[in-house]
């Protein structure tokens, strides 16, 4: 069994290990066209008629803002690594999009609006697990009544009820998601699934799960 650090430890080597693979030119998922694929599968959902804004959690170097902001629509993304790429979406797009650089748990959203999409493309399955809940609690408390919840995440062979976990040389950590258990922790998070697709990144030899969720009203 891989040792487990506590999270405050572990977002010390979390965001150590993206900013390593930021500056040494090793983020390859920079260039996955999967990962582009689950935010055009979000942005395919949204009504393109009614005033959006989509928060994106971890950002990276914001290379899918311009596919939200091409639409009209208003854009935050978020990422515990800044990145040099973000200043030129601010001069095109300036009233309409942000960034921030913060980690997602501690960052606190001064304004009362609430977010209509949120878009966790390769993110979520790297946090630390007993943070799982508190992630989902607070994205749902950042969205708009039925706003929706992409997320793009490892998984599993579809036949496979159990996930896996493992510890990356980097000591980042790497959760692939059974669809089971990705209904489960989204249901008992405020949370109902519309949609599931596998994705095949061929170059990367993996599949990823993109997953389709509305925040429930409270009964
Ligand atoms: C696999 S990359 C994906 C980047 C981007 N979504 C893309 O498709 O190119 C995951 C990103 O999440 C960021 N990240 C990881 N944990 C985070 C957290 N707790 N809060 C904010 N950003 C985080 C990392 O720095 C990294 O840029």
């Amino acid at each position: 069994m891989d040792k487990i650090d506590s999270p405050e430890e572990y977002s010390i080597k979390l965001r150590n290990s993206f900013a390593s693979s930021y500056q040494t030119g090793t983020d390859l998922w920079s260039k996955d066209q999967g990962l582009t694929d689950i935010a055009l599968f979000l942005l395919n959902h949204l009504n393109k008629e009614s005033p959006q804004h989509v928060l994106d959690i971890g950002t990276g170097n914001g290379r899918h803002a311009e596919l939200f902001l091409r639409k009209g629509f208003r854009y935050t993304g978020i990422d515990i690594c800044p990145h040099s790429d973000w200043e030129r979406y601010k001069s095109l797009y300036s009233n309409r999009v942000m960034f921030v650089n913060s980690s997602f748990l501690e960052w606190q959203w001064q304004h009362k609006e609430t977010f209509t999409a949120v878009l966790d493309n390769g993110c979520f399955h790297h946090q630390h697990p007993e943070e799982y809940t508190l992630y989902l609690q607070k994205i749902h408390h950042l969205l708009h009544d039925s706003g929706l919840l992409a997320l793009g995440l490892y998984t599993v062979d579809e036949h496979e009820r159990a996930g896996n976990f493992h510890v990356m040389p980097s000591g980042k950590y790497k959760r692939h998601f059974s669809q089971q258990e990705i209904l489960s922790l989204l249901n008992e998070n405020g949370f109902v699934c519309l949609q599931m697709k596998r994705i095949l990144v061929q170059d990367r030899n993996r599949y990823y799960l993109a997953v389709l969720s509305q925040k429930k009203l409270e009964e």
